[in-house]
């Protein structure tokens, strides 16, 4: 069921991105369970079919359900830009924004430095990526770092074209998916879109949080309604990296044996996974804090929970210095698309060219 623009402007709207698969997924699901049908889901993904697919799982579960979807390309500024214009056409208000949509550009495995950690901390090993080889350097078609553009430039986008009707709502909410990976060790301002780390996914998620945290101070100043969080759903067992099948698989008889020992970072499913996404969202205002990162927890028999984790690295300077690059970069691209455009098929072009590849049109 969908609704039309005056429909809706009594119901709540909540637009997750990668909401499809994963701990997107699981946010539907803790949505439509605790909001049922007073709350209008809108899915924004990448591919119709498994929008789609995702849609029918979700509507088997919760007949009564309104959700919609719209197409985004998370790490394409268009395409951005595309969606924000849709949702302004069609809604009067946002309640909640699930900056969720993500990626680890991911090679393969080190074979050698997983069993070193295996042996050395193997609650580490679990949690984090470090035996993962990440491509560095990748850019994306507008010539953005891959990876920075999808997790972070392609939500701050979003978010500053929505922000409008977010404050509309009355109690507008961000809601940033980082990680428990996510330190400042792994993030250089002077390499803010990761091009040169070893880890760009964790110095994204890293950028999230800063994001997350220091736009508070421009809503505030600019008297919108509207607070951002950052969240972390510790380790689900999800697609993200791309993995061998047969290694999510083992990986994830691991995760279960650990969180049987008692490791509460193993939420394994998207739904556990999403409790502290959902519950910054639905708490009153007053007992949230967004100085906190909430993570989303699971005791040893699976039962999820929510703990907020001091961030004593925010830096508040390179938050602001981060959010400067970020808006000048927005207001590039708002200021003249096509131009932006013509730079990004330019940069395409001499990709392609000296990678040999085809041509997008
Ligand atoms: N899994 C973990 O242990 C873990 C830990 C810490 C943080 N996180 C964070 O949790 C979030 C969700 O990840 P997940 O574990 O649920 O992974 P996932 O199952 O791979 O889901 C990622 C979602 O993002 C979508 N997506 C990726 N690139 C996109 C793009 N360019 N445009 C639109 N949508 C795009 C995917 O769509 P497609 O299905 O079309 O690819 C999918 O729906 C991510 O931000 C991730 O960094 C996950």
């Amino acid at each position: 069921m969908t609704l039309d623009k005056e429909e809706t402007s009594t119901s709540k709207v909540a637009i997750i991105t990668g909401a499809n698969a994963g701990v997107g997924y699981g946010i539907c699901q803790r949505l439509l369970e605790l909001e049922g049908d007073s709350m209008t889901i809108v899915m924004a993904c990448r591919s119709q079919t498994r929008a789609s697919n995702a849609r029918q799982k979700l509507l088997a579960q919760f007949p009564y359900a309104t959700i919609d979807i719209i197409l985004v390309d998370i790490g394409d500024v268009l395409s951005v830009l595309e969606f924000c214009h849709q949702i302004r056409e069609k809604y009067n208000h946002v309640n909640y924004l699930f900056c969720n949509a993500g990626i680890l550009s991911a090679l393969g495995i080190k074979w050698s430095r997983l069993f070193f950690y295996f042996l050395k901390d193997p609650v580490g090993l679990m949690e984090r990526s470090d035996a993962t080889i990440q491509a560095m350097g990748e850019l994306n078609p507008d010539g953005m770092g891959r990876v920075f553009a999808c997790n972070v430039f392609g939500h701050y986008v979003m978010m500053r074209e929505l922000e409008q009707l977010l404050s509309n709502s009355g109690d507008g909410r961000v809601i940033w998916t980082s990680s428990i990976t996510a330190e400042k060790a792994s993030f250089d301002i002077e390499d803010w879109q990761g091009l040169k780390s070893l880890v760009p996914y964790e110095a994204s998620k890293w950028a999230c949080d800063l994001v997350a945290i220091a736009t508070n101070d421009r809503f505030i100043q600019e008297g919108l309604n509207v607070v951002s969080f950052t969240t972390s759903p510790g380790v689900v067992a999800s697609n993200i990296g791309s993995l061998p099948t047969w290694i999510i698989k083992a990986r994830t008889l691991i995760h279960y044996l650990f969180r049987l020992c008692g490791v509460t970072s193993q939420n394994i499913t998207g739904y556990n996974g999403a409790i502290a996404d959902v519950f910054v969202a639905l708490q009153p205002l007053a007992a949230v804090n967004y100085w906190f990162r909430y993570c989303s927890l699971s005791n040893r028999w699976g039962k999820a929970y929510v703990e907020a984790q001091a961030l004593e690295e925010y830096d508040p300077e390179i938050a602001e210095k981060l959010l400067q690059k970020c808006e000048l970069a927005y207001q590039a691209w708002k200021k003249n698309p096509k131009k932006k455009m013509e730079e990004a098929q330019e940069h395409e072009a001499h990709q392609a060219d000296s990678e040999n590849l085809p041509l997008l049109s």
